[in-house]
């Protein structure tokens, strides 16, 4: 019922030559699959995204943003993503929360704002290493789920994709065992059926992200609410990123 969703998140690399480079062999790489059976989407780094969008404007993959501020117009500088040709945008990736010290609340106003900008968030969640050995994964989820939403009335949240990232398998190697991952899933959904309803939760689509390569895909994309793949390093190589979305379809 809920299209798989693979997203590349390329953080701060490639350059000008190298980003048109990688969306094209993506895009050859993935004709028959992209939109049709699988939603895939790259969000290169600001610099590039009109380039980027410019090379797969024949194509079905969508781009997003690594980051939106919540004001329309006025002077604040970068943030004209749908005339870039942005769909998607990331809102508190866990480096915005943890490196850049950004709060639920603005976080909120963020996908807020996306929302009405006519973009579609991908909300990102996860617990640090100490939270999680803490046993305080649920509340810490449950946080960031409840107030990245805040406020937002079920019409709203179709709009968006909740990405559950948790911190210590971020570029570390260390992925969360499809199990775990899935235990989280499955709370996340249970919590957006309690704030929402039940059909809602079941419509909305949850990301796993964190060390996602093609050797551990499909066994992660198996689980039940696991609906796709929010990808740093492995977006970067084509054959990588095609694997995973493979492995999604
Ligand atoms: P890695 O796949 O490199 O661990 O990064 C995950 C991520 O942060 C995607 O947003």
């Amino acid at each position: 019922m809920r299209k798989p969703f693979v997203a590349g998140n390329w953080k701060m690399n490639t350059d000008s030559h190298t980003s048109v480079k990688l969306v094209e062999r993506i895009a050859c790489g993935s004709e028959e699959t992209a939109g049709q059976s699988i939603t895939v989407a790259v969000c290169p780094p600001f610099v590039y995204l009109q380039a980027v969008a410019k090379a797969l404007s024949s194509s079905s993959i969508a781009v997003g943003s690594q980051d939106v501020y919540f004001e329309r117009e006025g002077a604040f500088t970068g943030e004209m993503l749908k005339d870039v040709g942005c769909s998607y945008c990331l809102c508190g990736h866990s480096e915005r929360r943890h490196v850049i010290g950004e709060s639920d609340e603005l976080i909120n106003k963020k996908v807020a704002a996306a929302i009405a900008g006519g973009l579609l968030p991908i909300l990102c969640v996860g617990e640090l290493l100490e939270e999680r050995e803490a046993s305080q994964t649920n509340e810490v989820v449950t946080r960031q789920v409840k107030e990245g939403l805040a406020g937002l009335i079920a019409e709203k949240i179709q709009a968006v994709t909740i990405a559950y990232e948790p911190v210590w398998a971020i570029g570390t190697g260390l992925t969360a065992t499809p199990e775990q991952a899935q235990e989280v899933h499955d709370f996340i959904r249970k919590l957006l059926g309690q704030m929402y309803n039940k059909k809602l939760a079941g419509e909305i689509r949850i990301l796993y992200g964190g060390s996602v390569k093609p050797d551990n895909a499909a066994d992660l994309m198996s689980q039940k609410d696991i609906d796709g793949s929010l990808v740093g390093g492995a977006s970067l190589k084509a054959d990588d990123f095609l694997a995973i979305i493979q492995a999604a379809v």
